[in-house]
């Protein structure tokens, strides 16, 4: 009788040892995400000195979304086909870019040009005339006109300087 117990009771532990280990394994994919959290946190915490600098640009910046943008804000002055030629832009003093200069938009890289249109020209040391635009158009929207600039008006990439 007395073995018929501690069997029992062997078998107990054994199946308590069996649940537990099978508790156990539960947090573990909880713990394996705390990084990837902490992760985010630190993006967060970064986030206000590197608003600074631009997203990257997204592989889905869409051109044709980019365009209509372009058409509502910044062809006044830069003109419906970008060529700097904008009834805004006549009377300025420099003259609206011409954004289908290819050789000039080369020289400058995607964060170059994002800066320029989200923070203004007087951010990146050309005219204070050209406002910045981070207040009327999203992070996506910005470079979806940069995805418009280098598809349609300069059909260019940076190249360097
Ligand atoms: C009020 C008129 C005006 C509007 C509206 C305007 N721009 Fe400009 N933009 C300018 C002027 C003027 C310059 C030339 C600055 C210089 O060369 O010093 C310029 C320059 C630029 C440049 C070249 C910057 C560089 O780094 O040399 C880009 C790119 C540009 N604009 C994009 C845009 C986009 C995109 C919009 C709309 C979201 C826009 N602009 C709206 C006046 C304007």
């Amino acid at each position: 009788m007395n073995t018929l117990i501690s069997w029992l009771m062997t078998l107990c532990f054994f199946a308590l040892l069996f649940l537990l280990s099978c508790e156990e394994e539960k947090p573990a994919p909880a713990k394996r995400e705390a990084p990837a959290v902490k992760t985010e946190e630190v993006k967060e915490t970064i986030e206000p000195e590197s608003a600074k600098l631009p997203a990257a640009p997204s592989p889905q910046a869409d051109p044709a979304m980019g365009k209509e943008k372009f058409t509502a804000f910044c062809s006044t002055c830069h003109g419906e086909s970008g060529k700097g030629d904008g009834p805004a832009g006549a009377a300025l003093e420099p003259k609206p870019r011409d954004l289908t200069d290819s050789v000039y938009i080369s020289t400058l890289s995607d964060d170059r040009l994002y800066k320029g249109i989200a923070e203004g020209g007087a951010s990146v040391g050309k005219s204070p005339i050209m406002p910045g635009w981070k207040n009327a158009l999203s992070k996506e929207e910005i470079w979806n006109v940069i995805a418009y600039i280098r598809t349609d008006l300069c059909k260019c990439s940076y190249t360097g300087n």
